[in-house]
């Protein structure tokens, strides 16, 4: 017998995506029932009652999770949300219901070995409920107490080899595609890369010094499968520099019908037999592939790496192999001044340990934010408030005609004093000899 009536979530078991109340319900039975004889450290009833409360806000249509919470580890300035429910009397089992960020490893692979010993611990000293993963990455362990987190935090690191996330002011925790490891068009490591700076800015992450957020995304290519250019203040976007690479009999296959275009992804409808000009050729946004006597043709120059062609017939063509990254800033929800997805700050950076081009750009990003950027301002509000060209000058990148998408309308122009002959000194009765008033 459930603790509370919850007729309106009772529905969303029905139908066939899988059903979170049935799982909580799950859990919930799997609690009272303690097989496994675990001395719970926070109520065993936090799910029924977690249910219960949500069945409220379902019935109020508003939340009851009071404002707030300021909850931690010794060391660290985030990591752990805290929450406190508004019916605690009601709803004693999440009266305390704070969430903690654990750092994911890249690309989200694991083994069950490491996922069993997670659940192991959070099973006894949390409400066993996850969510896998936050929209940023981590491993988010959804309720406990107050008095668990610094034993959970103990645990983690001393039993799982295992940090927190990221939260607050600071550098959150970074997250990358799966890059090379399961994907032939992964320009770079991703995961090596997006643990490397991980590691290196630890501090930057555990402890807040920066006005506000700052987030790093990993993407092996442009098709960006962790959307790094909508939702990093830096995305790091796999590319090359050479010729997309050809394998003429291979397009031969594509046009023939031995290969299904774009790995069968459309196999859903019938759209008649695969047509190179009209799905590739005609849409290339540049305009730069032909065939030429049965053969496809690239020009290089011309071709922007929109990755369509590749994404159609990935058999035939592959990424080149002068490899490396561009940087985009700026990307951001939008709270306060309007939504933005990066903007292009580095065309192309190689990707070689330990990545010193890459760290100096970050770097000198840094220090011109954590200086000039107001209160919870993000660095790309700060970009528009004092100009790319701060960005450019900060980070010491000349300006270069892939910086715009095309050159501003207006003739409000600034220009540097020692850039104008004469400077800005002048003298009006100078001025007064050859005009009179
Ligand atoms: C034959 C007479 C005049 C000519 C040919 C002339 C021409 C112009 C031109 C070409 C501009 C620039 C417009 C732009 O921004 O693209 C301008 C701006 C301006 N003119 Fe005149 N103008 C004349 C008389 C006057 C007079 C008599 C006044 C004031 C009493 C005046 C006040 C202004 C002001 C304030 C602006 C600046 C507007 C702004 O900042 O956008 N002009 N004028
Ligand atoms: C008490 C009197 C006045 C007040 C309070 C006033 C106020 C203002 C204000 C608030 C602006 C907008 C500034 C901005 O946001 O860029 C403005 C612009 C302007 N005012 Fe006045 N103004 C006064 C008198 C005058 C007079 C007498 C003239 C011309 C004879 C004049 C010509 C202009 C012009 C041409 C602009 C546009 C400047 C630009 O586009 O950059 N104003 N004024
Ligand atoms: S972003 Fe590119 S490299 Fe990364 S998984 Fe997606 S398609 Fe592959
Ligand atoms: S990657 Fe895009 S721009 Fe380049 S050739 Fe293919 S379709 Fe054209």
């Amino acid at each position: 017998m459930a603790k509370h009536d919850t007729p309106m979530l009772d529905q969303l078991e029905s139908g066939p995506w899988p059903s979170f109340v049935s799982d909580l319900k799950e859990q919930a039975e799997r609690r009272a029932k303690n097989e496994e004889g675990v001395e719970f450290q926070i109520p065993s009833d936090v799910c029924e009652d977690l249910l219960g409360v949500l069945e409220l806000s379902f019935k109020h249509g508003r939340t009851h999770w009071k404002h707030g919470g300021i909850v931690g580890v010794f060391g660290y300035g985030g990591g752990v949300i805290g929450r406190y429910c508004d019916q605690p009397e009601r709803f004693s089992g999440v009266a305390h219901f704070h969430t903690m960020r654990v750092a994911q490893p890249g690309g989200k692979f694991y083994t069950t070995d490491f996922l069993r010993d997670l659940m192991k611990l959070w099973d006894f000293r949390g409400s066993g409920i996850t969510n896998m993963h936050g929209s940023t990455g981590d491993i988010i362990f959804l309720g406990t107490t107050t008095p668990q987190l610094e034993e959970i935090f103990f645990e983690l690191t001393h039993n799982l080899n295992q940090d927190l996330g990221g939260s607050g002011s600071n550098l959150r925790t970074p997250a990358d595609c799966i890059g090379s490891a399961r994907c032939e068009w992964s320009c770079y490591d991703t995961q090596a890369l997006c643990y490397y700076l991980t590691e290196e800015y630890q501090d930057e992450l555990h402890r807040p010094a920066f006005p506000y957020k700052f987030k790093f995304k990993f993407d092996g290519c442009p098709n960006c499968c962790v959307a790094s250019i909508a939702r990093a203040d830096i995305s790091f976007i796999g590319t090359w520099k050479d010729d997309i690479k050809i394998d003429q009999e291979a397009v031969q296959g594509y046009i023939g019908g031995e290969f299904l275009p774009n790995g069968g992804a459309y196999t859903g409808r019938d759209w008649g037999p695969f047509d190179i000009a009209k799905e590739v050729i005609d849409l290339c946004p540049t305009d730069c592939m032909w065939m030429e006597d049965g053969k496809l043709k690239i020009e290089t120059k011309e071709c922007t790496r929109c990755m369509h062609c590749i994404n159609v017939m990935p058999r035939a063509l592959r990424i080149g192999d002068d490899r490396g990254l561009s940087m985009l800033v700026g990307a951001k929800a939008p709270i306060l001044d309007g939504a933005q997805m990066g903007s292009l700050l580095v065309p192309f950076v190689k990707v070689e340990e330990p990545y010193d081009e890459i760290k100096e750009v970050i770097e000198n990003m840094w220090d011109w934010w954590m200086e000039e950027g107001k209160n919870r301002e993000r660095i790309g509000e700060l970009m528009k408030r004092q100009g790319f060209q701060k960005l450019l000058s900060v980070t010491g990148i000349k300006p270069d005609a892939r910086h715009v998408q095309e050159p501003r309308t207006n003739p409000y122009i600034f220009w540097n004093e020692d850039e104008v002959e004469g400077g800005w000194e002048r003298d009006v009765d100078e001025y007064r000899k050859d005009h009179q008033r």
